[in-house]
């Protein structure tokens, strides 16, 4: 049974949480947040306890750390929870800062332990046979990828504020998303960014609308476009083009209740956000971490992805104030 201390007790600790006691083989042994009050709630609703961040990190009785803090504390809590020989798995991204995260990575690199990253739509079923038909060369060679990702309504401002920017919050999973299913990192980023929704948006110096174009060393594309509001629900989609023909994951919807009148063909909209649509993609990303460490196999998305992911968000965030490419080479010297 692998004992499991979940630091932060926020919006997706919950779902971690959840994940962790649906587990036959992990246990959830105590819950911290930096408002201790937060932690004694989710704690109690578990059968769990509250115990100070320090605590958990220091107790050998503690096999494993799953870090759903926010995101300025990543980076301190990977190094102090790896350092301790705790198996992580660590919330997206890494980091707000490129420079911390690669910091991070060296430190991390030095225990010779390995970290998982909550990257959680490769564990999506949809995704997941995607990839695995992409796989199987069902297509031929991937040449060109689209991924659509919106939300159904923008966050409050205060934490549009404090989150990093669209780049590093949200499209940070639709680039490991692109790094996933091209199996590579692209050498270009380029991206044009507005905020065309909420002016508040802009005001803190963020976007609220973005496309962004990868280019590959050999040639291939892929177009990512991101919305903080649409106004039918989370659109989450995948299209790509290959050699031989094309590959479509598309949206989960509420139900699959198809009407068609005179009026037309009508059907139910998307669910409605990612604690909907991704509730299995997170309880399989939680197996996958389970397996890994009973196993002593290497996690399937790690430390490196999300350091590559957030170089990615880092060149589309200067991409975007200047409207040129960036390549990623620049953003990591
Ligand atoms: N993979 C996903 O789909 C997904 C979805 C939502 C959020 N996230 C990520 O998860 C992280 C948390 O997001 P959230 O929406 O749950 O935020 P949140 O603000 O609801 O929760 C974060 C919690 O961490 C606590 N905290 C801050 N510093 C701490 C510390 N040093 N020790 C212990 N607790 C501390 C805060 O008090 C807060 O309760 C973010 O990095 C975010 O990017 C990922």
């Amino acid at each position: 049974m692998l004992k499991v201390g979940l630091l932060g007790a926020g919006r997706i600790a919950g779902v971690h949480a959840t994940a962790i006691t649906s587990h036959a083989e992990s246990a959830l042994a105590a819950v911290s947040d930096y408002f201790p009050e937060n932690a004694e709630k989710l704690a109690a609703q578990y059968g769990s306890v509250a115990r100070a961040t320090d605590e958990i990190i220091a107790d050998p009785e503690i096999d494993a750390v799953l870090i759903a803090t926010s995101t300025d504390t990543h980076s301190d809590l990977i190094e102090a929870a790896t350092a301790a020989g705790k198996a992580v798995l660590c919330e997206k991204p890494v980091d707000l800062s490129l420079e911390r995260a690669l910091a991070c990575q060296v430190a991390v690199a030095k225990t010779g332990r390995s970290v998982m990253i909550g990257f959680n739509r490769r564990f999506d079923p949809s995704f997941a046979a995607l990839k695995s038909a992409l796989d199987a060369v069902e297509i031929g060679k991937p040449e060109l990828l689209s991924i659509t990702s919106f939300d159904p309504a923008p966050p409050p401002i205060e934490y549009v504020k404090v989150s990093g920017g669209l780049f590093r919050d949200m499209m940070i999973h639709d680039f490991d998303m692109a790094n996933f299913l091209m199996g590579d990192a692209p050498v270009a980023v380029t991206a044009v960014g507005t905020s065309i929704i909420d002016s508040e948006i802009g005001a803190a110096g963020d976007v609220d609308t973005a496309a962004v174009t990868l280019r590959y060393e050999d040639g291939r594309i892929a177009v990512i476009k991101n919305s903080r509001r649409a106004a039918y629900g989370y659109d989450q989609r995948v299209e790509l083009l290959g050699s031989e023909g094309m590959l479509q994951a598309q949206n989960m919807l509420e139900n699959t209740v198809v009407k068609s009148t005179t009026d037309g063909v009508t059907g139910a909209k998307p669910t409605y956000f990612f604690l909907e649509r991704y509730m299995p993609a997170y309880a399989a990303e939680w197996s996958a971490f389970v397996e890994a460490v009973k196993n002593g196999t290497s996690f399937p998305v790690d430390l490196d992805d999300g350091v590559a992911a957030l170089a990615m968000a880092e060149a589309a965030t200067r991409s975007a104030k200047t409207g040129a490419p960036v390549l990623i080479a620049d953003v990591l010297t």
